[in-house]
């Protein structure tokens, strides 16, 4: 099986740090970009790796400027500018030839262009890339999704430009069609909870303790080095400490606490709901963020309503820093679970071990956990889920209090937690084996003969209401 020779159609921030990447790993690389200008600056800038890239001005001359087996990288945005450039792309393609999609697109829309492009006799891979323009440069986390025979002679490649774990490449081929964005658009759900979660603790500190951005910094730095060691704990206490050179003010506060989102948490949530799974973490997540840009109804609810807190409050250290590790191995949990669903729905056979070992490195999730949970997949877990697992129930238990006592905390003070909260209630409402449904199958009945079970004997019945 012979290398792939590869070109990239969408030379952007992300594409550009790509090319550099994998032109750095002695691989040559064609360009193609609509605004052409982005890709001579690129080359330019590109020093001693400018001779292995090579500025096309057309799709069809980028191909013809590949030997076969080609692959052709898409880093466009989602949606409409794939559909496009995939179009233009089968007018030139070679049977063998290979169509990549590293953005960050809709998993159903990636089932049905591999099916079409397949169709024409090419490949196609849905393949999600984590990183940011950091990643995407030095090392990002991939996940690939496709036919095994059309990941062959990409993996050499693929497997040189990919964050590495102890020498092992963040890569991987974990599923056919759909497969990679599917895994890739979970991760995003994940790293839409552990966001708001480090927000949430950040606002307590600010507003219940009234600390400066830069104390703040400190204390997520500490943390960094311990159990809640990961990349956005670290991002989080770089923000936090840096100034703005305009003002001289902590950067941060001079942020507007508006957050946008492109939809892949949004997505996530979406799926989680169709396939009756509860993820309720990213999901008070996801509505964190919708509420976040609703700035104007907060700035109206306020003077009517009153703030949401005034008085000082402390918050113990120790608490915090178990709270937001407990949130993180929940929104974990939840991610995986709603992978598991899909596993089953599309016959997958993913092999969750596989994708926490992808998330090791270069992603945007990346902590110390993922070891851990890697380790955890590869045995048998106790009915497939994480928080069984002994090492996890270990934590869960050992932390769960500092959880309970922060939000406990935070909610009597009128401090918002909705992902702090959602992973206490989860965690109690996993743990619970005599719930409370038998309420809502009593109502159900009465209002609609929907019928319930008997704790004493099997059958349908219906109450004498
Ligand atoms: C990554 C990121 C990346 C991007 C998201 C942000 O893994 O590298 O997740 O894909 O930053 O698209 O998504 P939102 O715009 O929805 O926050």
């Amino acid at each position: 099986m012979k290398t792939a020779s590869f070109g990239l159609i969408g030379v952007g921030v992300m594409g550009g740090a790509l090319a550099l990447n994998i032109a750095d790993k002695g691989h040559d690389i064609s360009l193609y970009n609509l605004d052409e200008s982005t890709v001579d600056d690129l080359i330019a800038n590109a020093a001693d790796l400018a001779p292995r890239l090579t500025k096309t001005t057309s799709v069809a001359e980028l191909v013809a400027n590949l030997a076969a087996p080609r692959a052709i990288i898409l880093l466009v945005p989602a949606g409409k500018p794939v559909d496009l450039s995939i179009e233009e792309l089968v007018k030139y393609l070679e049977p063998g030839d290979t169509i990549i999609d590293g953005g960050n697109s809709d998993y159903k829309d990636t089932q049905k262009r591999t099916i079409a492009v397949e169709k024409l006799g090419f490949n196609y891979l849905g393949v999600g890339v984590s990183g940011g323009e950091e990643g995407a440069r030095n090392g990002p986390s991939m996940m690939v999704g496709g036919s095994p025979s059309a990941w062959e002679p990409i993996q050499p490649v693929f497997e040189s430009i990919a964050a590495k774990f102890k020498g092992q490449p963040c890569v991987a081929h974990l599923g056919e069609g759909g497969a990679g964005h599917f895994i890739k658009t979970v991760h995003n759900g994940i790293e839409y909870a552990d966001m708001q979660a480090i927000a949430e603790v950040y606002g307590l500190l600010r507003d219940g303790e009234k600390q400066s951005a830069a104390h703040i910094s400190e204390v997520f730095e500490q943390w960094n080095k311990g159990v809640l060691n990961s990349y956005l704990t670290e991002i989080s206490a770089k923000i936090l400490a840096a100034v703005d050179s305009e003002t001289g003010n902590a950067m941060i506060d001079m942020i507007v606490d508006k957050a946008g989102q492109k939809g892949t948490g949004r997505w996530t949530v979406v799926e989680a709901v169709r396939m009756g799974q509860n993820a309720s973490v990213i999901e008070a997540a996801l509505g964190a963020r919708v509420s976040s840009a609703e700035k104007d109804f907060r700035e109206a609810v306020e003077p009517v309503l009153g703030r949401t807190q005034s008085m000082e409050i402390d918050f113990d250290r120790a608490d915090l820093e178990s709270a937001l590790l407990v949130a993180r191995i929940i929104g974990y949990a939840q991610g995986f679970r709603i992978l598991r669903a899909a596993s089953d729905e599309f016959d997958w056979k993913l092999d969750y071990a596989a994708i926490a070992e992808v998330w090791r490195e270069g992603c945007i999730i990346r902590s110390a956990l993922l070891d851990d949970i890697a380790a955890a997949y590869r045995t048998e877990l106790p009915r497939g889920r994480l928080i069984l697992d002994p090492t996890f129930a270990a934590l869960l238990a050992k932390h769960e209090g500092g959880l309970r006592r922060t939000v406990a905390k935070a909610i009597s003070a009128g401090l918002p937690v909705p992902v702090l909260s959602g992973a206490i209630s989860w965690f109690d409402q996993s743990r619970k084996a005599r719930g409370t449904a038998n309420m809502i199958q009593g109502q159900r009945d009465f209002f609609g003969a929907h019928g319930f079970r008997r704790v004493d004997k099997e059958g349908d019945f219906h109450g004498n209401w």
